[in-house]
């Protein structure tokens, strides 16, 4: 073991629920479920000296109401961890998270912390997107991004006619259907054979039908068909365009949580660490295909440490879209419609992206993959972002091996 190197240690999630009043966690407040990922993170990890983790960093996209007050700090208190614990917020929109886990790795590497908490949620009923922003009026007067783009769903349209006028190969509504259903199908065995049980956490709730447990990503729709799926109505973002609900990530409430340790760190303790972080890339790219971005991230962070996207054995990638996916998968040779390498266990179209909080799902799962592939040796998270910009950070199995 390196003891300069940065390891995921855990990481655990609330279940999604649906962004709207019969959601489960529609009376529930973000920072709660923050508290309540952070008590199981506590709980799980009881030998961790928890007061003195070196920071504690939370992405929100919108940070004000219950995702404001400077969270990373204020769920200190909530979370019952010790005063000398510090905190701060990130907003990298859907990757806040994953930028608090390349920023706290980084810490880590640098010989400036030797624990972090990185985590991630939203709340996005309490916080519909865009909500409360105010763009810069040059942003649209001076032609920088076309108003419409600041709409996701338009992005996704425009990916779809943008990838061959660039050389890339098309991807069809057919193919993103085709593909929405693989990922149900591969989310639904998974959970029934108990995956998603050993990092998701119960939490009991107050919803305006009493108090009820939120134990269900709410959004995966059991016994979809490719026939239901085809035949759903296309969502408006353009005229008869290619995006519906069911290609589609939804609008969820999540709170997801990491905890990162020092090599130094997990060999005091004894604590046995699941991957090693190997390095992370972020990248900006044209805002108006801005499901594009884990292309050109990948490409970066594959490049920067000297490897080839076949060194990657697993790949948890972020589904905003089932059309960035697909095309993501064209562009790198993966087998369609399902390659064994990529979202092994189901993605974000099944379980829903609560924004902020999706990268931190990426790596709980990859950790889990690692434990469940012993033979693989390196794997990938990796999203979009919007303004247009990638993701991807690149971890090595260290299961059993320490
Ligand atoms: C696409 C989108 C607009 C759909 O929103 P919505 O209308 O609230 O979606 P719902 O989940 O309520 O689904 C609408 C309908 O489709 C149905 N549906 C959803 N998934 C389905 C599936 N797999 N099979 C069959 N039907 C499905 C729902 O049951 C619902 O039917 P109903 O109206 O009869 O109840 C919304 O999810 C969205 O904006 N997603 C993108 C979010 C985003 O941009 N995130 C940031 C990415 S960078």
């Amino acid at each position: 073991m390196d003891l300069r190197d940065a390891y995921f240690v855990d990481g655990c999630r609330t279940w999604f629920g649906k962004s709207r009043p019969d959601g489960q966690f529609w009376s529930t407040r973000a920072d709660d479920m923050v508290t309540k990922v952070l008590y199981e993170l506590q709980k799980r990890n009881p030998t961790v000296p928890w007061g003195e983790v070196d920071d504690c960093i939370w992405g929100a996209t919108t940070q004000s109401g219950d995702q404001g007050t400077t969270m990373g700090r204020a769920v200190v208190f909530t979370a019952g961890l010790p005063d000398t614990v510090p905190g701060f917020s990130v907003d990298r929109m859907c990757a806040g998270g994953m930028t608090c886990q390349a920023f706290g790795a980084s810490f880590i590497k640098s010989g400036s912390a030797d624990m972090i908490i990185a985590g991630g949620v939203e709340h996005m009923a309490h916080h519909p997107m865009g909500a409360g922003a105010d763009p810069n009026p040059r942003i649209v007067t001076e032609k920088m991004v076309a108003p419409k783009y600041f709409n996701m769903g338009n992005t996704a349209e425009k990916l779809h006619d943008w990838m061959p006028e660039h050389g890339e190969q098309p991807v069809t509504k057919e193919e993103a259907d085709e593909y929405s259903y693989h990922v149900l199908e591969r989310y639904f065995k998974a959970l029934d054979a108990g995956y998603y049980d050993k990092h998701c956490v119960d939490m009991t709730v107050f919803s305006p039908n009493g108090w009820i447990v939120a134990n269900k990503d709410e959004q995966a729709k059991r016994g979809t068909t490719l026939e239901s799926i085809k035949n759903l109505r296309r969502f408006p973002f353009k005229a008869e365009g290619h995006v519906t609900p069911a290609n589609a990530s939804g609008l969820n409430d999540g709170a997801c949580v990491s905890l990162l340790m020092s090599g130094q760190k997990c060999k005091e303790l004894g604590i046995k660490p699941k991957m090693k972080f190997v390095g992370a890339s972020f990248i900006g790219v044209d805002p108006t295909v801005m499901g594009w971005g884990p292309v050109p991230s990948t490409e970066k962070v594959l490049k920067r440490f000297g490897m080839k996207f076949e060194d990657l054995d697993i790949i948890e990638l972020n589904e905003a879209f089932a059309v960035q996916a697909v095309g993501f998968m064209k562009h790198f040779g993966m087998k369609f419609p399902e390659d064994p390498r990529l979202n092994p266990y189901g993605g974000t179209i099944a379980m829903g992206h609560p924004l902020a909080s999706s990268g931190v799902r990426l790596s709980m799962q990859l950790a889990q993959d690692f434990e469940m592939n012993p033979k693989a040796k390196y794997g990938l998270t990796t999203m979009c972002v919007g303004l247009g910009m990638g993701g991807s950070i690149i971890w090595e199995n260290v299961v059993g091996k320490f």
